[in-house]
């Protein structure tokens, strides 16, 4: 069976989204706990201004989410027929969607009522849930090979990235 390979340009996207998620994920885990905690909350209080914290990580983490979705939905369509992949990618649209919407002050002032905030504290549980089927799909599929491809630094000729416009362009005529 050949090497899995996957383009440069979904690896930089995916990779840079792969280390934002979590990192957004646990510093939302531990806003939640300082500055909420109706249902639970973390046995430590670690110092810090997590709700900035957590926003600057939402800041980072938006644009690149949107490129990687835009790429996703043109270049790499195709994947996204695997429901796994397809529901990590909504997922992220969620609790990147619901986070762009959220007020910091909303917990600074305890207003928890807020829909958004609701569906963002949803959108956190879902994030978690998808990757993890995600990942477990990847593996079942192909294993540690496609699971490493992901984070594999060799580019092939024809996918440096001056070559990039031209795929994302392609995508666009090609159906399927
Ligand atoms: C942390 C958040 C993650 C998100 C939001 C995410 C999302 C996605 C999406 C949307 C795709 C399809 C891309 C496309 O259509 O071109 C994808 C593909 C892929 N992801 Fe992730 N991913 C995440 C983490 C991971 C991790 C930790 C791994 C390591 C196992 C991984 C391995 C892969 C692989 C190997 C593919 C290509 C699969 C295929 O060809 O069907 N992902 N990911």
């Amino acid at each position: 069976m050949p090497r899995p390979y996957q383009p440069s340009l979904l690896r930089l996207l995916h990779g840079a989204t792969a280390l934002l998620v979590p990192l957004a994920w646990l510093t939302g885990l531990l806003v939640y706990s300082t500055d909420d905690g109706r249902f639970g909350s973390l046995p430590f209080r670690p110092a810090g201004e997590w709700i900035d914290i957590h926003g600057t990580v939402g800041v980072l983490l938006w644009p690149i989410a949107l490129l990687f979705g835009f790429y996703a939905l043109t270049a790499g369509r195709a994947r996204l027929r695997q429901p796994a992949n397809a529901l990590a990618l909504l997922a992220l649209a969620l609790a990147v969607g619901s986070g762009k919407l959220m007020d910091e002050d909303w917990l600074r002032d305890g207003r928890f009522q807020h829909a958004v905030y609701s569906v963002h504290l949803l959108a956190w549980l879902l994030i978690a849930l998808a990757v993890a089927l995600h990942v477990g799909a990847v593996l079942q599929r192909g294993g540690l090979p496609l699971a490493r491809s992901m984070a594999s630094l060799q580019v092939r000729s024809g996918d440096l990235p001056g070559n990039w416009f031209d795929q994302i362009r392609r995508s666009f005529k090609v159906r399927g």
